[in-house]
C-alpha cells in the first residue's frame, strides 16, 4: 500500500503533531538527562497519548459486531407505478450504497458464529437523500411493541452480574411474550447460524408504504435473496469455524470482494392494497408476521452488488449510522409500532454514539446537494460562509423543495396503551415447524431445550409455559418437547 496519500491533507513526508509542527524524534520522550524523569512539557508525548486514550467510541448498544462493504443497487424491473422514489425510477438506474451486516447481542469483537439474528443494513445514497433499509436476516421480529425492546435486549444480553448470556433469563422473559414464538422458529432452527454474511437473505421486516406520483399508496415488504444461495452452519461446524477464526464472516466478505467474487443479492417486494389490510387472519402492521407468498407473491425489483471493501474500518463501519427513519420521497412509514419506535431510537443513540453532527461524517453525509440552517454544535466541520442562517429570507435563494406525495391515511382513535386485537401468535410458527423435515424438527426441539429450557435455573413453571405456547403452535411439537422434558426430569 502507498505510504503517503498525496490527495489527502494527511500528506506530509515527515511526522508532525496534529497542529503540523515537525516531529524530529517519534521514539523517545523528553527527559531530564538520559534516564528521566519525563518533562510535562513534552507536548508530542501528551498529544500522542491523549489521542490514543480516546480511540474507542461507544460500541453500538446492539449490533456492535459487524462488517461493511460498498457497492451499488441497480433497478432491473419497473416499479414506477408503485413509487415515485427517484432511485427506483426506471430499469438500469444505479445508486451507490454501503451495506453493513452484523450479529446482534454480543460485543464488537465477539465470534461471528453465535446463534443470533444477523443485521442486514443498507444505506442508498440517492439523488433525493439517503434511504436506509435497516433490516435483519429473519423476516419477523420477537416482539411487536417498541416499549418492550429494552427489556427484551437485556434478557438476551449477558447477565449483568456474571456477564454471561444465560438461557434461564431468556426463558423467563419470553415466557411473557408468546408473540416471539415465530422468531424462535428461525433462531432455533438451522437458520439461527448463517454460514457467513454472503449466504443469507435479508428482510426489511417492517411493512413500509410505497407512494406513486399520483399519491396512490401500497403496503410493501422488502426481501433480499443472495445469488450464491442460503447456507447455515450446524453446531459442530460453527464450533470449528469459530474456533479457527472468530472473524470468519468479516473475512469471507472482505476476501470475496478483494478477489473479485462480488456478493450479489436480488431485491423483491411483496405488496398489499391498504384497503384490504383488515381482510387477513394476521395484522399486516404486526412485525411478528410474514405475508404468505402464495397470496402476496415476490416481485423482482433490482439487484445489489458489493464490489468495494471499506477503505477504513473505523470510518465506514464504526462511524456509519443507519436509521429506519431515513426514507426518501415515494417511501413512507407504516403504523407498525416497532417501526415507529425505531424512528426515534436510532437517531437518538447515534447522537450519543457519534455526536450531534454525526450526519456530517463522510459515510453518513448525503451525496446529493443539501441545505438547511441547522447550525454549529460540537465537532461541526462543515465550512460555511453564508451570512443568512435563518428562514425565510429575501437574501437566500434556497426555497422549499417541490411538493411530493406523502402518506395521507386518515387517523382517528382513542389515546390508549393496548395490545393489537389480532395477535394470532401461534399459526405461523406452527406452519413453519411443520415445513421442516423430521431431522430439522428434531434439531429445532433440541436447541430449544439446550439453549433455553434445560438451563438449571429455568423453573418448571417457566418450562410449562413454554410447553403451552409451543403446543399451541403445533400439537406434535408440544408432545415431543414434553417427552424430552419428562425424560430429563425437567417437568
Ligand atoms: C441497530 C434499536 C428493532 C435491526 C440498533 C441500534 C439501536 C437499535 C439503538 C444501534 C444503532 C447505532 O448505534 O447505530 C432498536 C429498537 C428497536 C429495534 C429500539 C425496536 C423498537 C430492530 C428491528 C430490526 C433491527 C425490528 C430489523 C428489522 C437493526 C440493525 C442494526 C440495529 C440491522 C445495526 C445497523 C448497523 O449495522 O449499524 N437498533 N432496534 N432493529 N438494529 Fe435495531
Amino acid at each position: 500500500p502507498a505510504k503517503y496519500r498525496p490527495s489527502s491533507a494527511f500528506n506530509s513526508q515527515h511526522w508532525t503533531t496534529n497542529s503540523g509542527a515537525p516531529v524530529y524524534n517519534n521514539n523517545n520522550s523528553l527527559t531530564v538527562g538520559v534516564g528521566g524523569p519525563i518533562l510535562l512539557e513534552d507536548y508530542q508525548l501528551t498529544e500522542k497519548l491523549a489521542n490514543f486514550d480516546r480511540e474507542r467510541i461507544p460500541e453500538r448498544v446492539v449490533h456492535a459486531r459487524g462488517a461493511a462493504a460498498k457497492g451499488f443497487f441497480e433497478v432491473t424491473h419497473d416499479v414506477s407505478h408503485l413509487t415515485c422514489a427517484d432511485f427506483l425510477r426506471a430499469p438500469g438506474v444505479q445508486t451507490p450504497l454501503i451495506a453493513r451486516f452484523s450479529t446482534v447481542i454480543h460485543e464488537r469483537g465477539s465470534p461471528e458464529t453465535l446463534r443470533d439474528p444477523r443485521g442486514f443494513a443498507i444505506k442508498f445514497y440517492t439523488r433525493e437523500g439517503n434511504f436506509d433499509m435497516v433490516g435483519n436476516n429473519i423476516p419477523v421480529f420477537f416482539i411487536r411493541d417498541g416499549m418492550v425492546f429494552p427489556d427484551m435486549v437485556h434478557s438476551l444480553k449477558p447477565n449483568p452480574k456474571s456477564h454471561i448470556q444465560e438461557g434461564w433469563r431468556i426463558a423467563d422473559f419470553f415466557s411473557h411474550h408468546p408473540e416471539a414464538m415465530h422468531m424462535f422458529t428461525f433462531l432455533m432452527d438451522d437458520w439461527g447460524v448463517p454460514k457467513d454474511y454472503r449466504h443469507m437473505e435479508g428482510f426489511g421486516v417492517h411493512t413500509f408504504v410505497l407512494i406513486n406520483a399520483a399519491g396512490k399508496e401500497t403496503l410493501v415488504k422488502f426481501h433480499w435473496k443472495p445469488t450464491c444461495g442460503v447456507e447455515f452452519l450446524l453446531e459442530e461446524e460453527a464450533v470449528q469455524v469459530g474456533g479457527n477464526n472468530h472473524s470468519h464472516a468479516t473475512q469471507d466478505l472482505y476476501d470475496s470482494i478483494a478477489s473479485g467474487e462480488y456478493p450479489e443479492w436480488r431485491l423483491f417486494i411483496q405488496t398489499m392494497d391498504p384497503q384490504r389490510a383488515d381482510d387477513y387472519a394476521f395484522d399486516p402492521m404486526d412485525v411478528t408476521k410474514t405475508w404468505p407468498e402464495d397470496i402476496f407473491p415476490l416481485q423482482p425489483v433490482g439487484r445489489m452488488v458489493l464490489n468495494r471493501n471499506p477503505d477504513n474500518f473505523f470510518n465506514e463501519n464504526e462511524q456509519v449510522a443507519f436509521c429506519p427513519a431515513l426514507v426518501v420521497p415515494g417511501i413512507g412509514y407504516s403504523d407498525d409500532k416497532m417501526l415507529q419506535t425505531r424512528i426515534f431510537s436510532y437517531q437518538d443513540t447515534q447522537r450519543h454514539r457519534l455526536g450531534g453532527n454525526y450526519l456530517m461524517l463522510p459515510v453518513n453525509a448525503p451525496k446529493c446537494s443539501h441545505h438547511n440552517n441547522h447550525h454549529d454544535g460540537f465537532m461541526n466541520f462543515m465550512s460555511r460562509t453564508e451570512e443568512v442562517n435563518y428562514f425565510p429570507s429575501r437574501f437566500d435563494a434556497a426555497r422549499h423543495a417541490a411538493p411530493y406525495p406523502i402518506v395521507s391515511r386518515q387517523l382517528s382513535g382513542r389515546r390508549e396503551r393496548a395490545v393489537i386485537p389480532k395477535e394470532n401468535n401461534f399459526q405461523q410458527p406452527g406452519e413453519r415447524f411443520r415445513s421442516f423435515d423430521a431431522a430439522r424438527q428434531e434439531r429445532f426441539i433440541n436447541r430449544i431445550l439446550d439453549n433455553v429450557l434445560l438451563h438449571p435455573r429455568t423453573t418448571k413453571e417457566i418450562r410449562r409455559i413454554w410447553l403451552g405456547m409451543l403446543s399451541q403452535c403445533d400439537k406434535s411439537l408440544g408432545q415431543r418437547l414434553a417427552a424430552k422434558l419428562q425424560a430429563a426430569s425437567a417437568l
